[in-house]
């Protein structure tokens, strides 16, 4: 029975491999999880949250349940309590065991190893650097309009020059280039990096500043402000308007700020706040931010005021409206048409007369005698 025999083969082989390969646990089954990405030290900026996660690759023929990893903390054997910042999950993923370590705010640096249990020759080591990081700026809130230049300071301490791969400054969320149209200027030194926006606007630079340090080890550490101003208003469109007695009058007020303004209005010529209680062809949109006014009229010329208000205060902008007769774009064109008729009917009496003219030059030159002559033979006819 040579089938029966090979089995008992196998069995043997393999029970023989699961006491093997237990013991057999290597240094290099052992990595930090996204080993790739994240070099030593790992920073984070003190008061944010991380995980970092630690695989076990387990040998062939055993089970994961076989292992359980424990974590180090300063070299003493780390238990999460219930309710502290710290957390320690596990999960199988097919050979591998993981554990990952989470912290929520972290306050200080510590060194950090990961060991599977009662293996104490095995761990690996890394080390948790908390740095400190805070932009600071020059205004006091909120931005006013005119403002001469925003001036911010992101200081930080705790990792050198050689660990930093760049700083990064973001404007709502946009990554500033020097060479923007704008004027703006970074400059890096030793504990921080300064941040400079000459004449800033309210429309582009009041909100959330950020400032980004990219480490050498992979981690992205950031801090953000948020720079409060007052509203600001202005038209798409340029200063006036033109249109004819019956167009509809569309109005596009840009509205910014920080805190974005939460009451938009609009007032009209007579100072009458609009609406379409007030006005029936009057309607509002995009949070009153856009004012139409169906079959406009003469009465309705003059400047319009949008106006838009957050908790720093209130701002205005106006637009010139002209309003023409609906045929004025006619007379023009009547005027062409009256001039071009005159034209030619002087052209053409002139032409007539001339024409008159020499017609009977002829006759009182040449044919003078003829036509007598055959006047005289047609009477002569007639009376014969
Ligand atoms: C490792 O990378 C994977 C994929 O990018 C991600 O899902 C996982 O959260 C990362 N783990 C840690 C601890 O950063
Ligand atoms: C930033 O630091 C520079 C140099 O120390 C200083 O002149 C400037 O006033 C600081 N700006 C702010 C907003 O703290
Ligand atoms: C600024 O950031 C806060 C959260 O930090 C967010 O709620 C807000 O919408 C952001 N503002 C802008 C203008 O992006
Ligand atoms: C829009 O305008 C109306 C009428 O002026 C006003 O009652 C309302 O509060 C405005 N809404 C906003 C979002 O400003
Ligand atoms: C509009 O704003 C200007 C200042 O920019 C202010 O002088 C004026 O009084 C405001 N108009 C109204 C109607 O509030």
């Amino acid at each position: 029975m040579p089938s029966v025999n090979f089995a008992i083969f196998f069995i043997v082989l393999s029970a023989i491999d699961v006491v093997l390969s237990k013991a057999e646990l290597k240094l290099e089954d052992l990595q930090w999880e996204n080993k790739s990405k994240y070099k030593n030290p790992f920073y984070v900026k003190k008061g944010d949250s991380f995980t970092i996660g630690c695989s076990l690759r387990t040998p062939f023929g055993s089970s994961v349940t076989d292992y359980l990893l424990e974590w180090l903390v300063n070299n003493r054997v780390f238990q999460a309590d219930y309710d502290s910042d710290f957390e320690v999950t596990q999960k199988k993923v097919s050979n591998n065991l993981i554990s990952e370590f989470s912290q929520r705010g972290i306050s200080e640096s510590y060194n950090l190893k990961c060991r599977p249990r009662g293996y104490s020759n095995l761990e690996i080591s890394k080390q948790i650097d908390a740095i400190s990081m805070k932009i600071e700026y020059n205004v006091d809130d909120p931005l006013r309009h005119n403002e001469k230049n925003l001036d911010f300071n992101c200081t930080f301490n705790g990792i050198t020059d050689d660990d930093i791969e760049e700083i990064l400054w973001y404007v709502n969320g946009k990554k500033i280039e020097e060479k923007d149209g704008r004027i703006y200027k970074i400059s890096k030194h030793e504990t921080y990096s300064q941040f400079i926006i000459k004449h800033p606007k309210i429309s582009e630079d009041a909100g959330n500043v950020t400032c980004q340090i990219q480490t050498k080890t992979g981690n992205t550490l950031s801090d953000i402000v948020t720079v409060s101003s007052e509203p600001h208003v202005e038209f798409e469109e340029e200063r006036s308007k033109n249109l004819v007695q019956g167009d509809p009058l569309t109005l596009k007020c840009k509205v910014s700020g920080s805190p974005a303004p939460t009451r938009i209005y609009w007032k009209s010529p007579k100072e009458q706040i609009l609406n379409s209680d007030v006005d029936s062809r009057v309607s509002l949109k995009d949070s009153n931010a856009t004012l139409k006014i169906k079959d406009i009229d003469f009465e309705d010329k003059g400047t319009y005021t949008c106006f838009a208000s957050n908790s720093h205060g209130e701002y205005n902008a106006t637009i010139t409206v002209r309003v023409k007769d609906k045929l004025a774009a006619l007379w023009p064109f009547l005027g062409i048409c009256a001039e071009v008729f005159i034209l030619c009917s002087i052209i053409l009496i002139y032409e007539r007369s001339r024409k008159k003219k020499d017609t009977e030059n002829t006759v009182d030159d040449e044919a003078g005698d003829k036509l007598t002559n055959s006047n005289d033979n047609q009477v002569r006819q007639r009376r014969s």
